[in-house]
């Protein structure tokens, strides 16, 4: 039986894995993390990350082919595929602070992989990584004297959060870096004989490890890119009167643009798209290619001004006082059917705001824990409140930060009722019925498009 092991239990290592498992009855899978507490969670009903489906296919799995331990060193040993799947943050210290990504967890990790190992493995880097990561592993792996061989892959993950089972049960394709010598064909062989289980062989793409690790940061920086794009067609909306809704659908139209990723929001958030925006930018800049990486900045930069732009909007529209005014903000997660908050354009509005002396009340029906942890330095100053009924009352503004299905099926003239007049809406996500709510009282602002004010 192939044993397979994942070091790191998080928001990629977890799913992943159970979805392996489920696919894969005769491959033994299990996920090791240093945090006790979050396996434990994961050994329970309440699984540490909230994720749609995510339940049934751990319960499916779990305890058949799919275990979940703290005991690492057993874990490699035992292993004949490791992926590691551990956290790569943007480093907060010395050289690269703020952009290049912090491997001090990962090369932890190989160090440990090295030490423990006593018979051939196939590392696969699951985690998002710099270009050429893979060559820096191969060095530490094969520095050791135990005889052991070691192939290295990567093997990016593309999952989304929020649609991770459906993305990993149904991907547009598996991405398989290796090196093209006899071991490392087999050992690519290998892995792909894992997803072929249930990925038909077309969309199971081989490359050369640089270019595995390199469409990953690629993909990212794209996707956030058609958001920063649109992002900036609609501040000039707003100025223009014309719709950004409108736009994004006529260039959507066009096969070579297509229509996904072009829905115009208060900000792209999440633990990827900035961090490896940072990331490419840091590889090109340490390869001397400047333009390029200011190129990509920009995405970021882009992405800043348009969380800003919603609170300046909110001030201005608010008669360029909220100081004192209750504003309750609809959504912390950084996208809907997420806990996650990691970046989210909420925790950069909710500090705006406080910094206006604004009284700020936060609802999110899954995000409140982590929003409070966010928020931790500030927390006396912020009201969470799970119901948003609650939330709104008394308030002079409804912010909506994040597009819950909840928030479309919410009785807004009872909300209307019991605020203060006049009531302000501004739609961070363009998500509501902005006709019925102007029709209700709301002075409505939303994305891109023409305020509807009765003020
Ligand atoms: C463009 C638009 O495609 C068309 O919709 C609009 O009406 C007019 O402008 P055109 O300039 O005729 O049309 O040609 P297009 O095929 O878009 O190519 C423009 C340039 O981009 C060419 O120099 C082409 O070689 C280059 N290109 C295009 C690339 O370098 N790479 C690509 O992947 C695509
Ligand atoms: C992303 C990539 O999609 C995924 O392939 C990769 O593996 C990890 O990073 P994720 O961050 O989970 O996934 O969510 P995604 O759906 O990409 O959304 C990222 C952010 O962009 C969210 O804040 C979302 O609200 C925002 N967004 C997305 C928009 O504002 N407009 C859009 O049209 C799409
Ligand atoms: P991602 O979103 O990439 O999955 P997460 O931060 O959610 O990242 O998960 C990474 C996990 O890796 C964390 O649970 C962390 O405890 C775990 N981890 C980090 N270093 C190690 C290590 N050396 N051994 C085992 N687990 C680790």
């Amino acid at each position: 039986m192939t044993k397979i092991l994942c070091i790191g239990a998080g928001y990629v290592g977890g799913p992943t894995m159970a979805m392996i498992a489920k696919k894969n009855t005769n491959v033994q899978v299990t996920v090791v993390d240093i945090n006790q507490q979050r396996i434990d969670a994961w050994n329970s009903d309440n699984l540490p990350i909230y994720e749609p489906g995510l339940d049934e296919v751990v319960n499916e799995a779990r305890g058949r082919n799919l275990f979940f331990s703290t005991d690492v060193e057993k874990g490699i040993a035992e292993a004949d595929i490791i992926f590691v799947s551990v956290n790569t943050p943007t480093k907060t210290f010395g050289h690269g602070a703020g952009c290049a990504a912090d491997l001090q967890y990962w090369e932890k990790c190989a160090r440990q992989i090295l030490e423990v190992a006593t018979s051939d493995k196939i590392v696969v880097e699951k985690s998002t990584l710099p270009v050429r990561t893979a060559a820096a592993m191969e060095r530490i792996l094969n520095s050791g004297r135990n005889g052991a061989h070691f192939d290295v892959l990567s093997n990016p993950e593309f999952l989304a959060e929020g649609t991770a089972i459906a993305d990993l049960d149904n991907p547009d394709r598996i991405l398989i870096g290796g090196h093209s010598t006899p071991e490392g064909k087999k050992a690519v062989q290998a892995l792909v004989d894992v997803y072929a289980a249930w990925v038909p062989q077309e969309k199971i793409i081989t490359t050369n490890l640089w270019s595995s690790e390199l469409s990953k940061l690629t993909a990212n920086a794209f996707l956030a890119q058609r958001v920063s794009s649109i992002n900036s067609i609609s501040a000039l909306c707003e100025a223009t009167e014309a719709d950004v809704g409108e736009v994004a659908y006529a260039i959507g139209t066009d096969s070579r643009i297509g229509p996904k990723f072009l829905k115009a929001s208060v900000g792209f958030g999440g633990s990827c798209f900035k961090k490896d925006i940072l990331n490419l930018v840091y590889l090109c800049e340490s390869y001397g290619l400047h333009e390029v990486a200011e190129y990509w900045r920009q995405v970021v930069k882009m992405n800043e001004y348009q969380e800003r732009r919603f609170v300046d909007r909110m001030l201005k529209e608010m008669f360029n006082t909220i100081a004192g005014k209750r504003i309750a903000l609809f959504g912390f997660a950084f996208k809907a059917d997420t806990g996650d908050t990691r970046e989210s354009p909420a925790i950069l509005i909710t500090r705006e705001l406080l910094e206006e002396n604004a009284e700020v009340v936060i609802t999110d029906p899954q995000a409140l824990k982590h929003a409070e942890q966010d928020l931790a330095d500030v927390i006396d100053r912020v009201v969470f409140e799970p119901d948003p009924y609650k939330a709104a009352e008394g308030a002079h503004a409804v912010a909506l930060l994040t597009e819950w299905k909840e928030y479309k099926e919410l009785d807004y003239q009872k909300i209307f009722d019991r605020m203060a007049q006049p009531a302000f809406l501004f739609d961070g996500r363009n998500h509501l019925d902005h006709q019925e709510l102007f029709g209700i009282g709301y002075n409505v602002y939303s994305i891109g498009k023409a305020p509807l004010k009765h003020i």
